[in-house]
């Protein structure tokens, strides 16, 4: 069994009294009110709790692929939400990335594979994360009797055929607490050469051929069904993905409120 990792208050003491206080990658941290912590230290405390060896290279991969900035492109979007939901949650890194870093948050993932899921909630639990808890439901019909203060979808949406994402879209508007936000990290079509790339490492992991990308005039439209406000950042990056993220504000719902 993987050691027990600690990453609660003890670690970020010891990073403020550390060498790492003035490092310019840290006060993006600050600017999203939390203690300073090497990204670095955190995310290898959580690739260590998957005993796979497998698994662990996946962590590794999914944390370079999305990578700090990103990760704090969705930390700002989250800023001051308490209850949140992650739809396609895979193997739980990044719920066990919040919950750790954000201890007030109460974070709940769902996600098809229940191995995947299996292997999230020992994450947790061998993180000592009791603000984070992982279970088995399919994104098609997510039926909660709960509202959340943000829901979050990385890299998931390109796994559902169109009929089942706009049926999403169309729960996760509802599933909203008032000031509610959606945001979804997923990919975008230009450039081409990306996607392309993209397409081929999801056809060797999913070893299924269909993929449904929506380009961001296509999420665009199908967000502004649902949400009064609909902003997109694509990130220029150097990796090989066309990676963009969409923040959905305001449901039409509420709004009629
Ligand atoms: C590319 S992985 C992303 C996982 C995680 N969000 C991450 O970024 O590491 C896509 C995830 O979507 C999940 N998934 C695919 N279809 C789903 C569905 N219908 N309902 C729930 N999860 C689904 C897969 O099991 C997989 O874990």
């Amino acid at each position: 069994m993987a050691e027990e990792v600690e990453l609660n208050s003890n670690l970020f003491q010891k990073q403020l009294n550390g060498k790492h206080m003035f490092d310019d990658k840290l006060m993006l941290n600050m600017l999203v009110d939390t203690p300073p912590v090497s990204h670095n230290r955190l995310l290898a405390n959580i690739i260590k709790v998957y005993d796979s060896p497998i698994v662990r290279a996946y962590v590794k991969v999914r944390f370079t692929i999305i990578d700090t900035n990103i990760l704090n492109i969705l930390a700002l979007c989250l800023r001051g939400k308490r209850k949140i939901l992650d739809v396609g949650c895979g193997f739980g890194l990044f719920g066990c990335y919040l919950a750790a870093l954000y201890p007030e948050v109460s974070y709940f993932g769902c996600d098809l594979d229940p191995g995947r899921i299996d292997l999230a909630n020992e994450a947790a639990r061998r993180l000592n994360l009791n603000n984070a808890s992982f279970h088995c439901k399919d994104a098609g019909q997510l039926s909660l009797n709960d509202r959340f203060d943000g829901i979050i979808m990385i890299d998931l949406l390109h796994h559902l055929n169109d009929d089942t994402k706009a049926s999403l879209l169309a729960t996760c508007a509802k599933l909203l607490s008032d000031n509610g936000r959606l945001i979804i990290k997923d990919v975008t079509m230009r450039p081409f050469l990306k996607l392309a790339f993209t397409w081929l490492l999801d056809v060797l992991v999913t070893r299924g051929l269909d993929m449904w990308y929506w380009d961001e005039k296509r999420f665009h439209k199908a967000l502004a069904k649902h949400f009064m406000e609909v902003h997109s950042f694509p990130i220029t990056h150097w990796l090989p993905y066309p990676h963009i993220t969409y923040l959905c504000e305001t449901p039409h719902s509420l709004a009629d409120k």
